[in-house]
């Protein structure tokens, strides 16, 4: 193992102002990801396993704390170009897959490669090639709605794993599809992190296949992070 990490973040606190009370979500997150990791964060629903994601991603900020991807503190960065190392470092992976309805399976997976230098054909045959590995070259002209959930779901780990990301950040991935098509997502997921050395941080309220895979397991309660045993009991409410 690598000993710096692709991802640290130090005592992150979140709020929500909802009407006139302040909910307190993340209350003082420490977290360290190095390359060629997995690691399993489970949690209740509502807990903040999402809103710890869009942290981790840069897509939202925390109240307080520090996250550094590859060393890069987000805070020190524009938007602009937390969106730029959002697409050269990290996958993001969704639980509703977040495909966008009126483009074609192609149209999608072609998205991420918006802002690479590539030519307008290069591009394009990038994409042709991920979606042949995962065996939707028969599908590249359908639109999500004419996929199976299972279609969809490799469209969206192609869109994902296109630019090659050291760093995978799933929020319960297999949290709406069935154990088949979960295990197959996870497969894809896994022999990506192991050939590349990439990390993944996967978000679960339990029921997730590859928990016994877990290099490191936290439960997400009460704000914090807690370090968990494998084999403990699960997390019993649904998420
Ligand atoms: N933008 C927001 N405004 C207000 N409250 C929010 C917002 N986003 C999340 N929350 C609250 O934060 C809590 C945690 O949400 P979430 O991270 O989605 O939980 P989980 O993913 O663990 O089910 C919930 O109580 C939710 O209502
Ligand atoms: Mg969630």
């Amino acid at each position: 193992m690598e000993n710096k990490p692709i991802l640290k973040c130090t005592n992150l606190t979140k709020s929500f102002r909802i009407r006139k009370s302040i909910i307190e979500i993340l209350k003082g997150v420490d977290l360290e990801v190095y390359p060629g990791e997995l690691i399993v964060i489970k949690g209740r629903s509502g807990e903040g396993k999402s809103v710890l994601q869009w942290l981790l991603s840069g897509i939202d900020a925390p109240d307080s704390g520090e996250i550094l991807i590859d060393g890069i503190p987000y805070n020190k960065l524009s938007s602009e170009e937390i969106a730029n190392v959002r697409r050269q470092k990290i996958g993001l992976v969704f639980q509703n897959f977040n495909l966008i309805p009126s483009w074609t399976a192609l149209e999608n997976v072609e998205s991420a490669l918006l802002n690479s230098n590539l030519s307008a054909v290069e591009k394009r045959e990038k994409a042709i090639t991920i979606l042949e590995n995962m065996d939707l070259g028969h599908r590249l002209d359908n639109l999500p709605l004419e996929l199976s959930v299972g279609q969809q779901q490799r469209v969206a780990l192609a869109r994902a794993l296109i630019n090659r990301p050291s760093l995978i950040i799933a929020d319960e991935p297999t949290g709406n599809v069935d154990d088949e098509t979960g295990n197959e997502m996870l497969n894809i997921l896994l022999s990506y992190v192991r050939e590349n050395n990439s990390a993944m941080v996967v978000t679960t309220h339990g029921h997730f296949t590859g928990i016994d895979l877990a290099d490191k397991l936290y439960l997400l309660k009460d704000g914090l992070l807690v370090p968990q045993t494998k084999g403990q009991p699960e997390v019993t409410a649904a998420g």
